[in-house]
């Protein structure tokens, strides 16, 4: 299997976001892990704003923004440390009004900026008092602000200078991890995209083909429609001709002659027959073909049909026998088609019965529940229906096993030598089958133990 082809923009990532690159829990353990070290706030922020923090917030700020002159402050205080946007390696410091410190350190990935690391509140160690500027801060008490300040963590900035550079490089860790598995997951989905386009393509090609083939197969039917018609007219003269001629009508013919004029009509018979069938075909397929529905009386067409084709029989020397079980009810249906395809059935079970075999025709109505996809329960709701179902079984050659659904295929007969003895274009049951399918009915071959073949359709009562 070759691998799908993948394009190299599909492999890069584009510009990812912190949020997208990093694993949240992990980042969190790593924040945490680091306060509970270090004891100096941090928050990390990506290009959308603050991702994780850990460290209450002091005191000292909650305090002051409740006080009449600190409260602008502690505001400005916080949106100057929020804006700050320190170069890649190049890490901010900022001192805030209290005297406390901030460091800010720029996050980088892929050569970008993504986010950023701020550590602190921290007191460093060189203040020693409480600056002035704050003490005078309206509606401040000066005792209050100083036990306030001393509760801020103390650290030396070349101590948190060193922490917020730990912290980076453990972040880079995460970031390079996350970027990894990124990248496989994104890798995988270029990869099924590209199947998926593969596979678009190959059923586009598809699509073209079946419209091709369905285009050929319609052309195909007019063409056979177009020339079964046309041959027509000038055969049914040559069978009227041949006809008038073997009734003397152009003379008399010698015994010779006669003979050659009967092959002539025969053989012109046997061609209209075929041409016949070629045309029902092409309707049929086209669905041009429409049924003229009446009343239809089955047992009693069945009978019209065997007593028409007793002299055949009887010239083969093959017994024709008709039954029907019970009342069997009326159908709605075309009596010329349900005709023709009762005549093709006996005529190809006569066909393939040696002589002294017995075809027999047996109808019957027959019940059966429809299918409901419900299961049990629904099986109690699902209505029945009822056909008349019409058996010709025989006792000639059968049809083998593997043949039984081929058999209704245009044009295809059975490869045994009786067959092509029996001569035939094998057109017969494939209009049977589409005859019987347009009443609404099917037809199939079943086992006729332990001879011949037993040809089963049915038609629904309406
Ligand atoms: N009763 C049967 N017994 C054995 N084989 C059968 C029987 N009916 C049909 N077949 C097989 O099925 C094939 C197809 O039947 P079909 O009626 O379509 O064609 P055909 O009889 O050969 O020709 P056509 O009906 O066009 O004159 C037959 O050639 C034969 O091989
Ligand atoms: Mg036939």
């Amino acid at each position: 299997m070759s691998l799908p082809e993948i394009r190299l923009e599909e492999l890069t990532l584009g510009r990812v976001a912190l949020e997208e690159l990093v694993d949240r829990d992990a980042l969190s353990e790593l924040v945490t892990s680091f306060y509970e070290l270090f004891r100096v706030p941090l928050r990390v922020f990506s290009e959308e704003g603050l991702l994780i923090e850990s460290g209450r917030e002091a005191e000292i700020y909650a305090y002051l923004s409740g006080s009449a002159g600190g409260k602008q402050l502690v505001y400005d205080m916080i949106e100057a440390v929020k804006n700050a946007r320190p170069e890649p390696g190049q890490d901010q410091d900022y001192e805030c009004f209290t005297g406390a410190a901030y460091r800010i350190s720029a996050i980088v990935h892929d050569h970008r900026v993504i986010g950023r690391i701020v550590m602190g509140p921290y007191l460093p160690p060189t203040v020693k008092q409480v600056p002035k500027a704050l003490v005078q801060i309206e509606g401040v008490d000066p005792k209050q602000i100083k036990d306030l300040l001393a509760k801020l963590p103390r650290a030396k900035a070349a101590t948190v200078a060193q922490i917020a550079r730990h912290m980076r490089r453990n972040l880079d860790l995460i970031l390079n991890s996350g970027h990894k598995s990124l990248l496989t997951s994104s890798m995988h989905l270029a990869s099924v995209r590209e199947s998926y386009r593969d596979l678009e393509s190959k059923n586009r090609k598809l699509q073209q083909a079946y419209d091709q083939l369905k285009e050929l197969d319609r052309l195909k039917s007019n063409f056979l429609a177009t020339v079964s018609h046309e041959l027509r007219t000038p055969l049914t003269s040559i069978i009227g001709f041949s006809e008038m001629l073997a009734g003397g009508i152009g003379g008399s013919l010698t015994s010779e002659q006669a003979e050659f004029v009967d092959t002539i009509h025969e053989k012109g018979k046997q061609l209209l027959q075929l041409i016949t069938d070629l045309l029902d075909l092409s309707r049929l397929e086209n669905e041009t073909m429409s049924l003229r529905r009446s009343e239809v009386q089955l047992v009693k067409l069945a009978e019209e049909v065997v007593r028409s084709m007793q002299p055949q029989a009887k010239k083969k020397q093959v017994i024709l026998e008709i039954e029907s079980n019970g009342h069997v009810p009326a159908v709605s249906g075309d009596p010329d088609r349900l005709r023709q395809v009762l005549i093709n059935l006996i005529d190809n079970a006569i066909k393939f019965t040696p002589q002294g075999g017995t075809v027999h025709t047996t109808l019957e109505k027959v019940s059966s529940d429809l299918e409901d996809d419900d299961g049990i329960g629904a099986a109690l709701l699902a209505g029945s229906r009822s056909d008349v179902q019409v058996t010709v079984s025989d006792t000639g050659c059968g049809i083998p096993q593997e043949e039984k659904n081929r058999v209704f295929d245009a044009f295809y007969q059975v490869e045994t030598g009786n067959t092509r003895h029996a001569g035939g274009t094998g057109l017969g049951l494939s209009i049977v089958k589409r005859l019987v399918e347009g009443h609404g009915g099917s037809i199939h071959v079943e086992d006729n133990e332990p001879e011949g073949a037993n040809m089963v359709f049915t038609i629904p009562i309406h």
